[in-house]
């Protein structure tokens, strides 16, 4: 494979090195002339756009998105993130008849933790927290750690398909299928799923499996969508109430769709536009979504897997070399395009990043972890080169005093 011409149909800025697709993905460069044309569109025929283009492009993104991940397309909405979907979710489950737990784990993104504490403190609910092991073996003892504390009153998993600081990759197959026969809705937060590895969301089996797609399939800047189980597809919620709301437009010339999941005049079905549609807004950034999936079928979806795979290899024995602890499982099943090791944990987060942008030129992931770790986390991607991880490496050759002291300059 040629990667380094691969790496030109991606919209890399040549003066950084970023070595970090976790926080926000760079865009295809397909993806980003996708939408682009159609931001013409709406910028110049807006009504056009609206009522007669935009529609079978939505369609379109559905269906092949729903394809790609292997899920039911009258059971797949769009959003602009993750966070939005996740909020969704889970403010249409927890209300004020809520009775129950919601058991999450300690390793969760920390704005999404947040979420949960908000809407528990709201509702009086208990939220019971799962410590991961932190460098497991293998899956089984991940699982046990969630097996013991799914207990009576648990009502809703919430926990991440990739660990945002660490890069684990958690055995979510099992999981959720552990919840299913215990009753317990699940709620994945796949942010860092769509384009780390394939997903069969039907094999899979969560409630909700809500993702990002300007992440790792590097689709432009407000993709994400829920793709959620037919248990809830009475209980889902829109964020805003809009046109979607009550079927179409309650416009008496409008003829109501036959039912709630055949497709309408605006590219969805009235449950789907119900929950999707949030008013006027940029929808390009989901209409691109098939542009990008013809980039990623061209490149090769296994060849891109198997790339970042190797390339994490490379840059764990690397990094692992130059006396860095790692904190992601070796173990192949529990890992992914994501690597993480642990800094000093005296050392600045905010001092670390502005070091490394600021004199080397180069963006990671920096994490805190609530138990006080700094992990500093690299991704790889297939447009990763070599030269990049090995410019990293270099800048730890020196002892962590010498190192310590040029960080502080950054306060
Ligand atoms: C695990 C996880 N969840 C949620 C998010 C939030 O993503 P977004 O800002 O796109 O909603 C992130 C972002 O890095 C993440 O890593």
């Amino acid at each position: 494979m040629n990667w380094d011409y691969f790496r030109t149909r991606v919209l890399l800025s040549p003066e950084v090195n970023n070595l970090n697709c976790g926080s926000f993905g760079p865009s295809m460069v397909r993806g980003h002339e996708f939408a682009a044309e159609q931001r013409l569109q709406l910028a110049s025929r807006p009504m056009d756009f609206y009522l007669r283009l935009a529609p079978s492009l939505l369609a379109k993104a559905r269906t092949e998105l729903s394809a790609w991940i292997n899920h039911n397309p009258t059971r797949l909405f769009f959003t602009n993130n993750v966070s939005t979907a996740i909020n969704q979710v889970g403010r249409s489950l927890v209300g004020s008849g809520f009775r129950g737990v919601i058991l999450t784990t300690d390793l969760e993104y920390g704005c999404m933790r947040w979420f949960w504490e908000v809407l528990a403190n709201q509702f009086g609910a208990e939220i019971r927290t799962i410590k991961i092991p932190r460098m497991p073996e293998d899956s089984g003892e991940i699982l046990d750690s969630f097996a013991k504390e799914m207990t009576e009153g648990v009502k809703i998993l919430f926990f991440s398909h990739v660990i945002s600081a660490t890069g684990m990759v958690l055995p979510i197959e099992e999981i959720c299928s552990l919840a299913r026969v215990k009753g317990i809705t699940t709620i994945v937060d796949g942010a860092h799923g769509p384009g780390q590895m394939a997903l069969d969301l039907e094999k899979i089996g969560a409630s909700a499996y809500c993702a990002n797609l300007h992440k790792w399939l590097c689709s432009p800047t407000g993709g994400a969508f829920i793709a959620f189980h037919d248990e809830l597809a009475e209980r889902l919620e829109p964020v805003t109430i809009s046109w979607g709301y009550s079927g179409y437009c309650l416009q008496p010339e409008r003829k109501n769709p036959i039912s709630q999941d055949d497709p309408d005049l605006f590219g969805s079905t009235a449950r789907l536009r119900r929950l999707e549609f949030q008013g006027t807004q940029d929808v390009c950034p989901w209409l691109s979504v098939p542009s990008v999936l013809e980039e990623w079928r061209e490149i090769g979806s296994d060849a891109i897997y198997a790339r970042q795979r190797e390339m994490s290899g490379f840059t764990r024995d690397l990094m692992t070399n130059r006396g860095l602890e790692v904190w992601t499982p070796a173990n192949g099943k529990l890992s992914g395009a994501m690597t993480a090791w642990e800094l000093p944990s005296e050392w600045n987060l905010e001092a670390v990043r502005n070091w490394l942008y600021y004199k080397h030129r180069i963006e990671v992931g920096l994490n805190r972890l609530p138990s006080g770790e700094l992990l500093l986390r690299v991704s790889n991607h297939f447009f990763t080169q070599k030269s990049e991880v090995e410019q990293l490496s270099n800048v730890f050759r020196k002892s962590v005093p010498d190192l310590m002291s040029e960080v502080g300059d950054y306060l």
